[in-house]
């Protein structure tokens, strides 16, 4: 490898100017191509990296000898740049939903293993400092059940509104929820789902659910309900409550928490820059080949999606439960 990590990106739109902050924090990256297919955002990312632009991931990978590739495109734009870059033996790191498919997630997962390469994936809120002691605290409860929230607006991006290019606001944006939840409590046995449409009468060309409720049960016996909404402007809700024996845990969505018990609060806010860290850590991953301190791998994501999937085929049947082991 090259003094610096050579980084090229694919996609160069919201979540990748994210990521191009942290880059240039990064003393040990040099970020050298970049691809869009939109002209004027590839432009602007080559200029301020000085970074060969590209129209073609296909040419980028083929003309660069990049060490690291970030994926950075909308959910149903994931059409082989990961599995190009694997055969190139370029680490990884895929922004979440990282797929629409399990069969193209999987596939990635496969060939990641396969040349054990490290990798990550966008689910930034496992680095939250406060996360830990939240955990620890939980560790110690018998839980009876948690509530999930993401309630808010609808995205402006334009891909947004249909279902066949963002999978839906499960798949898309209340997946960070999700992940939260499985971070938190383990792995998801059964799902069930309800959705209901009707309330975003005023999009052209909206064909996705405006509200949906998934029910699942975790493996050790826990149950939750994690709620989508994108018709809310305002008074919206995003996090997770949890309701245990001896007290109740408030998670505010990259805010912090508040653990009610019966004649104490305890309360922390987030301290850290947590998109950082997330970069910070896969970086510091491919200089030393150790990758024990990336807390959210493709793995991972590839587990969220099979959570989230099986709610939107619930859904889609009026509320069938979906096993998944
Ligand atoms: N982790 C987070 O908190 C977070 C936040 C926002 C978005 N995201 C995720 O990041 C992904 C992108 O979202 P965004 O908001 O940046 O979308 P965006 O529309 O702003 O950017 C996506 C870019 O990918 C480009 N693109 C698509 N196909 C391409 C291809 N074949 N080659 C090169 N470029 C291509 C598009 O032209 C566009 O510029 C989505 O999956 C989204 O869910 C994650």
């Amino acid at each position: 490898m090259a003094d610096k990590v050579r980084v090229g990106f694919v996609g160069c739109g919201g979540i990748a100017n994210f990521h191009f902050g942290h880059m240039e924090k990064i003393e040990a990256v040099d970020v050298t191509a970049v691809c869009d297919l939109v002209d004027e955002r590839v432009k602007k990312a080559s200029e301020r990296f000085d970074a060969t632009p590209y129209e073609d991931y296909r040419v980028m990978l083929e003309k660069e000898e990049l060490d690291a590739v970030y994926v950075c495109v909308e959910p149903s734009a994931h059409d082989g740049m990961e599995l190009l870059a694997i055969e190139k033996g370029c680490h990884l790191f895929v922004e979440k939903p990282v797929a629409l498919s399990m069969d193209y997630a999987n596939k990635v997962n496969a060939g990641l293993k396969a040349k054990g390469l490290i990798n990550g994936a966008g689910f930034q809120d496992r680095y939250l400092d406060f996360v830990p002691r939240m955990k620890a605290w939980l560790d110690m409860q018998d839980i009876g059940f948690f509530n999930g929230y993401w309630v808010g607006g609808m995205p402006g991006v334009w891909w947004w509104r249909r279902r066949e290019t963002c999978g839906g606001q499960a798949v898309e944006q209340t997946i960070h929820t999700f992940d939260m939840a499985r971070y938190l409590f383990g792995e998801v046995v059964a799902v069930q789902a309800m959705g209901r449409r009707g309330i975003m009468d005023d999009v052209e060309n909206y064909d996705t659910e405006d509200a949906s409720a998934v029910t699942m049960t975790f493996e050790s016996g826990l149950i939750g309900t994690i709620y989508s909404g994108c018709f809310s402007g305002c008074g919206g809700k995003n996090g997770i409550d949890v309701f245990c024996k001896n007290g109740r845990l408030e998670y505010t969505e990259r805010g912090g928490f508040k653990i009610t018990e019966k004649n104490m609060t305890i309360e922390a806010k987030t301290g850290n820059d947590y998109g950082q860290e997330e970069d910070d850590v896969f970086i510091e991953a491919i200089l030393s080949g150790d990758p024990s301190d990336i807390i959210s791998t493709y793995d991972e994501a590839v587990k969220n999606l099979e959570v989230v999937l099986a709610a939107n085929q619930s859904m889609d049947s009026g509320g069938e439960l979906v096993r998944l082991r």
